[in-house]
């Protein structure tokens, strides 16, 4: 039977705890064919037992698999970054994964927080470029630790860059059959790289004459998300936008713990995850939602070439969703974060 090898990396806090009933849910789904998980301990928690961030050797392994799948990691701890920069973005970069695809859709039966929104109005695409702008880590400081103290850190953005996520938004735009795509930016001030992102937004744009495109700049956005969230279809930005609007984006959603995403090379080896970080607060309390993981899984699967899988996962959490039988804690609901795993495993078709 084929087997796919997935490098299972759980990591911090709630990482561990969503990353289990995405593998139970994943394997119990699984037909025609198998998974074969290969755990790194890699995280935070690790780094501060061992010095190890993550090893060549590991990276090298994962090479040669079919795909990553990710917790979260980063822990307080730790000096905000060692494990983010050391672990998440130096996968992100050495696979050179360089769409960063968050789905956007609102199920029947998930409370949004927006009044008079239903599931009709939420279900678009962000795709956040995921390689560059103020995520390459140039920067350093200068007299640290002193009065005199400076710190300069630059964002990047090229044509190439710019050109490869833009006509991946466009394909993702056709094959999903949206009508619309929408460039975030900042165009008004940072005119530099903003500006030479919509010069290649607009070249992009020229080759898919059916499809309608915009800008906004990305301050506006955050409103236009809460107050028309139902005129986004598929919507492309740069790095560091694309981060803090996916967040505001998960919870019209209806929360951080149902919001999946991808990290995509087309070409390489891709890394699924829940967009929610290690949840601190929250971390082993067991609630947990894990329909994020489970969700990053279903894309994990459909990356990998096994749709109907696929399609079988995302109907049994969305009948879950719907039934509001077992509802997540954080839906103001009981059901701990295994509760909701297995009830979503249960609801898979045979
Ligand atoms: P967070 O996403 O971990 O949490 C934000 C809020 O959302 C918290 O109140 C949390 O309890 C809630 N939340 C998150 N996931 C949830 C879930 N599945 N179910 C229910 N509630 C959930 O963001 P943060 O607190 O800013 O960051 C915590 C740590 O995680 C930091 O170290 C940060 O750098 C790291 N982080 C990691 C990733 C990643 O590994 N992909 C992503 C984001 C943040
Ligand atoms: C995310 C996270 C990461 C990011 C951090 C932890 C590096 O916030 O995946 O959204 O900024 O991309
Ligand atoms: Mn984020």
């Amino acid at each position: 039977m084929k087997t796919y090898k997935i490098a299972v990396i759980a990591g911090d806090g709630i990482g561990p705890d969503v990353i289990n009933e995405g593998k139970k849910v994943l394997e119990a789904a699984a037909s025609g064919f198998k998974l074969e998980w290969i755990d790194y301990p890699f995280s935070g928690a690790h780094y501060l037992k061992t010095g190890e961030l993550i090893t060549e050797q590991a990276l090298e392994e994962m090479r040669k698999m079919n795909a990553i799948y990710l917790g979260a990691v980063g822990t307080p701890k730790l000096k905000p970054g060692v494990i983010e920069k050391g672990l998440l973005l130096k996968l992100r970069f050495f696979f050179d994964q360089y769409v960063n695809l968050r789905p956007v859709k609102l199920y029947e039966g998930v409370p949004c927080p927006l009044a008079g929104k239903t599931a009709k109005d939420i279900d678009f695409y962000v795709v956040r470029e995921n390689t560059e702008d103020f995520y390459v880590g140039i920067g350093g400081n200068f007299h640290e630790g002193t009065k005199e103290e400076i710190a300069i850190q630059t964002g990047i953005v090229s044509y190439v860059g710019c050109e490869r996520i833009m006509k991946y938004a466009f394909e993702l735009a056709k094959s999903k059959g949206k009508k619309r795509v929408t460039a975030v930016d900042k165009a008004n001030v940072l005119t530099n790289v903003y500006g030479l992102w919509r010069r290649v937004f607009n070249e992009v744009a020229s080759n898919y004459k059916g499809i309608e495109t915009e800008f906004a700049l990305v301050d506006a956005v955050t409103q236009w998300f809460v107050r028309m969230p139902e005129h986004y279809q598929v919507v492309v930005t740069p790095n560091m936008f694309g981060d803090i609007i996916t967040d505001l984006a998960a919870v019209i959603q209806g929360g951080m713990g149902v919001a999946p995403g991808a990290n995509i090379n087309p070409n390489g080896v891709s890394m699924f995850e829940p967009i929610h970080g290690s949840a601190p607060d929250i971390a082993g309390k067991g609630t947990a939602n894990p329909i994020a993981a489970i969700l990053a899984g279903k894309m994990m699967l459909e990356t990998i070439g096994e749709q109907k899988t696929a399609d079988k996962i995302e109907k049994a959490v969305e009948t879950i969703l719907k039934e509001g039988k077992i509802v997540p804690a954080e839906f103001k609901g009981k059901a701990t974060t295994s509760e909701v795993g297995d009830a979503v495993k249960n609801k898979l078709e045979k």
